[in-house]
């Protein structure tokens, strides 16, 4: 095994190193602090390894991206969304009679507590649904009080899956004055998103397979993406032997933030904003330059991707698809095309690796495809559950300790209290 050292104050260190299957290595620093009494130092975590983790790869370099070792190419063109939830979840591709139970216990639990239903209800109708819909998921131990034992942990995960269906339908039919529309088990899952949108508890309305389609491989480049900002939050919350509700309902918190999962609502507002403005692209990449103006162009740059997000490449792709399919010509995209065409040959941009990423084109078809817009960040939270579910599991079978990580002081040193 080779080791890394390090040099301080004039003492040298050593630490073991270890290498992942894909050839990564890492340095185990654990008795850097104990040792040395110092600390490494890594705001953003841009260069931190949380953890080992086997339910997903990303080299940023090449744009790669893999679930369980599938290729997020394969999963998105060949795959269903329940099982890349199955894959993602077990590790392995479901047989047939393991899809059929996994789909049949999404089906069993899609109805809500009536507490739960009840509490949508009494939301207001101009309420975010993330808001709503964290609620609702920090509410769930309130109403099974089995949250937190360990036999009920696969109820529990399928009732995860199940309920955050529901909930945004649910929530989206009470701010029309609706009533919620029953789970229909001839409808896939996301079938059963756009029935749950867009139909009635009568019956009457059929499912646009174009708009299926799209939505299936939608939810499959969410399914995960490691150590993100909210998967991060899901660990660190669960860190703490904090329920698998309470865990996930942080990293729904953590998903909304424009940054993350909330670009996808951000990039709709912002080209929506330079319309308005009279549709000049070169103002706003300008703007988006002057770190002044405070103004990012959202749905670009990754922290990881530095080449390209395959996910995007699989969007843009769709998104053009969806677009003729529909017939919809919307000024937006255009706009939105002339952004990206600047943005790719503008030297800011390449010089940073500021490519377009998932948010800026999952914003363009969910709009296309007549989801609102504030539920857009909800269908991120929708795609991301088998992740957060995965490596809530993962870390709660790895063991471990709390997450718990330090700091170096800069604040005032004792002083004397003036009384
Ligand atoms: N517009 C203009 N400049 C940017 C942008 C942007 N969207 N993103 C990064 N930069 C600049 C940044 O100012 C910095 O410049 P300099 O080196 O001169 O200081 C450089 O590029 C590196 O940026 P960073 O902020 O250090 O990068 P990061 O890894 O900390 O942040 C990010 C990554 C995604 C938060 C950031 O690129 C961003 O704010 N993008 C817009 C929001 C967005 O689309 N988020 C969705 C991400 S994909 C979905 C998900 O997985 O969450």
């Amino acid at each position: 095994m080779s080791t890394a050292k390090l040099s301080l104050n004039g003492q040298d260190y050593e630490f073991p190193t270890f290498t992942g299957s894909e050839g990564e290595v890492g340095i185990d620093i654990a008795k850097l602090r104990p040792e040395s009494k110092a600390i490494t130092f890594d705001p953003g975590y841009g260069n931190t390894g949380s953890c080992k983790s086997a339910i997903t790869f990303i080299n940023g370099e090449k744009g790669i991206l893999r679930h369980r070792g599938y290729a997020i190419e394969d999963l998105a063109n060949k795959s269903t969304f329940s099982e890349v939830s199955y894959l993602v979840i077990h590790g392995e591709l479901p047989t047939p009679e393991q899809l059929s139970a996994f789909e049949a216990g999404i089906a069993e639990h899609s109805t809500l507590p009536a507490a739960i239903s009840d509490m949508i209800t009494r939301f207001p109708k101009t309420a975010h649904p993330m808001s709503v819909l964290s609620s609702m998921t920090a509410a769930l131990p309130a109403v099974y009080d089995d949250y937190i034992n360990e036999d009920s942990v696969d109820t529990n995960v399928m009732r995860m899956l199940g309920h955050v269906l529901a909930i945004a339908t649910e929530f989206h039919k009470h701010t029309e004055g609706e009533a919620a529309v029953p789970f229909d088990s001839n409808l896939d899952y996301p079938g059963n998103f756009l029935n749950g949108m867009f139909g009635s508890a009568d019956g009457g309305y059929t499912v646009n397979p174009i708009r299926q389609s799209a939505l299936n491989k939608l939810l499959i480049v969410h399914a995960d993406h490691e150590q993100n900002c909210s998967t991060s939050t899901v660990r660190m919350i669960g860190s703490g032997h904090a329920s698998l509700f309470t865990s996930i309902t942080g990293g729904i918190s953590a998903l909304w933030g424009p940054l993350h999962g909330g670009a996808n609502q951000a990039v709709i507002e912002m080209l929506h904003d330079i319309q308005e403005d009279g549709g000049d692209s070169e103002k706003y990449m300008e703007m988006a330059k002057d770190k002044e103006s405070g103004f990012r162009l959202m749905g670009f740059g990754h922290r990881v991707y530095k080449n390209f997000d395959p996910r995007a490449t699989i969007l843009k792709e769709a998104c053009d698809e969806v677009l003729e399919d529909l017939g919809v010509s919307d000024p937006t995209l255009a706009l939105a095309k002339n952004l990206e065409r600047i943005a790719l040959e503008d030297e800011y941009f390449v010089k940073r690796n500021l490519y377009p990423n998932v948010d800026f084109y999952s914003g363009i078809i969910y709009r296309a495809m007549g989801i609102p817009v504030d539920m857009f960040t909800v269908l991120f939270a929708i795609g991301r559950m088998p992740g957060w579910i995965a490596h809530w599991l993962e870390m709660r079978e790895d063991g471990g300790r709390i997450h718990r990580p330090r700091q170096i002081y800069t604040g005032a040193t004792h002083r004397e209290f003036p009384r």
